[in-house]
């Protein structure tokens, strides 16, 4: 009666005492669901399946899901999809950072608990892709990974849009007064008119590139845009590799290791990715047990050139590098820098994906190594005495005549003081200056939202002036563009540094020298310590998982992930 293979619904089965008994209730109520014995006796490919109301970007799944399906089925073996929590950037509270590590522990357990033999993860908008890349690296069951794809890009009046850094463009000239309300109006009516993610080198396209990169997507699949036919061949193609994962036994523990880790970072420095990739690849890696010093990005970033011409820091969309010849086209111009011995998950290296033919490469959008946009890589770390464990600035989306400069620093000590003063006719700001922005990391009541991106003061923007030195604790939404200084660790919240900055200190800023230096002697920054109070959220008065956050997150050098979901060390 007993089917004792470990594997399909045999796998992992309910504990009732009695193995037989527990197969036999398992099959009986599956077979609820009409699935004959045959289809139940098959190999089951789980699918992480992440469709939500609360998320724009992934409103075509019902359709990739049957690709998917159609991929497993015509490989021999049995499609299952379950769902798992789904983040829909712009409709989570106080950030969707908060709850990548949740919805990464929920896909680990449910590809651990539930019986599957390998596991498609559909993801796409930011959060999901590290979420569910990181759930699979524990569970280290085969998975294979297939993304949202991106919008397509819409129109007004003459020009394109495409969100989300039209967006920020075009609330830049709302604020100063160059557009009226029913314009801005209309342009909210018309920057996200597809399913997909944001149409531009995002976060959520950069974690799509990345996750190629590094082989645990099929090769050429990041960039097809999420309602081109091609996307449902990808979701197909994706359901059979995962099938063929299952005989080839290939996990992911053999696909990312420090060598594809490494690759990743290049194509991120490539790119000009978005800056919250850093820390979602510092979290991957950290569960594969690979540690991602932010020496080594700029180590990397040294020897790796910028070659991708993409909003934001360029001026083509999504659609256009999928044309251009998309990842494909950059890996082969960065070959003689990439580990090609790494296994994918098509079980090829990505040395033989490199070596079949390929078409030819619009150089408007994709340059070669021999005339790149940039020689040095789109995003560097600086460290000093401001940021001692470092922080982010994304060179290739700055103005870079404000790399080597001292400023005057004007601060606000949360995000409230901001929005309170920030428009205020009274502040006492110039160009010049340097806009600080404290408590908005990782352990502060803001949870480290994409606030870097601080709003020029109304009465500079209304003057002309579109950058300034920007610098804080939080993140910055990958569409977003500016002189920003980033993720500086350790936050505020924990006691940093950048708690200590008052108005009128005076920092440096050196690109060159990779620094941020706060130019104040030890004896008054003694001073200020005995008065500083965290503004740390007090655990105490929580619960639930806003306790368990709270208490375990981890700065933004060691990718915000938590302690405790890093591989146990025996021995
Ligand atoms: Fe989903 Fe931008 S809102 S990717």
């Amino acid at each position: 009666m007993s089917d004792k293979k470990d594997h399909g619904l045999a796998k992992g089965l309910t504990n009732y005492g009695d193995r037989d008994f527990s197969l036999y209730l398992r099959r009986s109520f599956a077979s609820s669901m009409g699935y004959s014995k045959e289809f139940l006796s098959k190999k089951i490919v789980g699918i992480a399946y992440t469709p939500s109301g609360f998320n724009n970007c992934h409103r075509h799944f019902p359709e990739m899901l049957e690709a998917v399906k159609r991929g497993v089925l015509a490989a021999g073996a049995l499609p299952v999809e379950f769902p798992t929590i789904s983040l829909g950037e712009v409709f989570l509270n106080p950030t969707s950072l908060k709850f990548r590590n949740l919805m990464s522990m929920d896909t680990e357990e449910m590809i651990r608990a539930q019986p599957m033999d390998a596991v498609v993860l559909m993801g796409g908008c930011d959060k999901t892709v590290p979420a569910q890349l990181m759930g699979a690296v524990s569970a280290d069951l085969p998975a294979v990974q297939i993304v949202a794809g991106p919008m397509m890009t819409s129109r007004h009046g003459e020009g394109r849009l495409g969100a989300c850094t039209d967006c920020r463009r075009y609330w830049g000239k709302y604020r100063a007064g160059e557009i009226d309300t029913e314009e801005i109006n209309k342009v909210e009516m018309r920057l996200a008119t597809t399913a997909g993610t944001c149409a531009v080198m995002g976060t959520a396209s950069t974690m799509a590139c990345i996750a190629e990169a590094m082989g645990m997507s099929l090769p050429g699949t990041a960039a097809i845009p999420a309602v081109h036919a091609d996307r449902l061949r990808a979701a197909e193609a994706s359901g059979a590799a995962a099938v063929q994962l299952i005989e080839s036994s290939i996990r992911p523990s053999h696909v990312i290791t420090r060598e594809s880790v490494e690759n990743a970072l290049r194509v991120l420095l490539a790119l000009g990715g978005s800056t919250n990739a850093i820390v979602h690849l510092t979290a991957i890696a950290g569960r594969a047990g690979i540690n991602i010093p932010l020496s080594w990005l700029n180590e990397l970033s040294e020897t790796t050139p910028v070659l991708v011409n993409l909003k934001p820091v360029g001026s083509h969309y999504m659609e256009d590098f999928f044309y251009a010849g998309g990842l494909g086209a950059v890996l082969r111009e960065l070959k003689p820098l990439l580990n090609l011995d790494c296994i994918t998950v098509t079980g090829d290296t990505l040395g033989e994906r490199l070596e079949g033919p390929f078409e030819a490469v619009d150089r408007n959008v994709i340059a070669s190594a021999q005339a790149p946009l940039e020689p040095k890589g789109g995003l560097v770390a600086l460290f000093g005495s401001l940021a001692p464990r470092g922080a982010i600035l994304k060179r290739s989306a700055a103005d870079s005549s404000l790399f080597e400069k001292e400023g005057r620093a004007v601060v606000f000590n949360s995000l409230e003081d901001l929005a309170t003063r920030i428009d205020d006719p009274d502040l006492d700001v110039s160009a010049d200056d340097f806009l600080v922005l404290q408590n908005a990391g990782p352990t502060s009541p803001s949870g480290m939202p994409e606030a870097g991106y601080l709003p020029i003061p109304r009465k500079l923007s209304s003057q002309g002036v579109k950058d300034m030195v920007r610098i804080s604790d939080a993140r910055m939404s990958g569409t977003a563009f500016g002189t920003i200084v980033l993720h500086v660790a350790p936050e505020a919240a924990q006691a940093g540094p950048l708690a200590l900055v008052r108005t009128g200190d005076r920092i440096r800023l050196s690109v060159e020298q990779k620094s941020i230096d706060l130019l104040v002697d030890e004896e008054e920054l003694d001073r200020r310590r005995e008065t500083y109070t965290s503004s740390a959220r007090d655990v105490a008065g929580l619960r639930g998982y806003d306790k368990l956050y709270a208490e375990q997150v981890l700065q933004a050098d060691e990718g915000c992930d938590f302690e405790f979901m890093k591989p146990v060390k025996i021995g």
